[in-house]
């Protein structure tokens, strides 16, 4: 599509930013709408961060995601922010007002559970957490709205577990690493925020015996796209999701608040984000 000069702006920020999927699936949204927009990456190293952001908010853009590693400075850096930011403490959608106010809020938690959704029926119960990075946050953040009566968070250093179930409160509590297989039973939704099963990355070490086969197994890993763990899960008859739809969910809000289309997660959608 070509763009006139009143074309709509995004983009992406990120440090690398070269294997980002954002761009593509913002271009089919865009391509399927006949928007006149674009969305671009933009390679911006930490230090440059601030000085971009203000630049890009008196440049006509329409706003921007912010990627790895720069959600939490994105997080310090805008003039109000919403209240899933506040609780997961980073932002990764950002909307310039017409004078460039820099609005920033948070759709991980969002589109974690519009993915959950989409493939299952999560009532709520008791939730197993695997990691305790910013996406095990957004993961717990959107758990605990969405009716989980607890929590159990388990991550290879304790501390930065019990320092995550400190400030998102009370249905949270953390469990040892090595009694990860434990802590299954009785769950309703088991999810693992952590890269482990990740290509590149060591296999995740999980015994599946006490976890309900009713209970939704899902994995924020995509890459593969049926990992390990949702394989084992699969085969002892749990519904499984993918960690895709999380991705793709999340660029929803955003892509709305600047091309003024509320999007769809499609089959077609996933399988053009999936091609190399
Ligand atoms: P993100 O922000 O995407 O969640 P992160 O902050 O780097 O990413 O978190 C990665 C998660 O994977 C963490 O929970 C990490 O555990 P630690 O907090 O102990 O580092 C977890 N992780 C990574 N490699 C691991 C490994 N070999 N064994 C167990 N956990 C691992």
């Amino acid at each position: 599509m070509m763009l006139s000069g009143a074309a709509k702006i995004a983009g992406v920020m990120g440090w690398p930013i070269d294997h980002s999927r954002s761009p593509c699936l913002h271009g089919f949204w865009l391509n399927n709408h006949r928007i006149d927009g674009a969305y671009i990456p933009l390679a911006v190293a930490p230090e440059h961060f601030s000085s971009v952001l203000i630049g890009l908010s008196r440049s006509g853009f329409r706003g921007v995601n912010v990627t790895v590693p720069h959600k939490e400075q994105a997080y310090r850096s805008c003039d109000t922010v919403d209240e899933d930011a506040k609780r997961i403490g980073a932002v990764n959608t950002i909307v310039f007002g017409e004078e460039g106010q820099i609005h920033g809020s948070n759709t991980d938690a969002f589109g974690f559970i519009e993915n959950i959704r989409q493939y299952a029926d999560f009532i709520g119960g008791k939730s197993v957490v695997l990691g305790a990075g910013g996406a095990a946050r957004a993961v717990c953040v959107a758990l605990l709205d969405n009716g989980a009566t607890e929590i159990q968070l388990i991550n290879r250093t304790i501390e930065r577990a019990q320092k995550l179930a400190s400030e998102l409160g009370s249905k949270i509590s953390v469990c040892n690493w090595k009694t990860r297989h434990d802590a299954l039973l009785d769950a309703a939704i088991l999810v693992n925020t952590t890269s482990l099963g990740m290509v590149g990355q060591p296999p995740l070490d999980l015994t599946l015996d006490l976890l309900p086969t009713s209970a939704i197994v899902s994995d924020i890993v995509y890459v593969p796209l049926e990992t390990n763990l949702l394989a084992k899960a699969r085969a002892r008859g749990n519904n499984v999701v993918d960690g895709l739809g999380m991705l793709l969910h999340q660029a929803r809000p955003g892509f709305e608040a600047w091309f003024g289309v509320r999007p769809e997660v499609t089959d077609d959608l996933r399988e053009f984000v999936l091609k190399p």
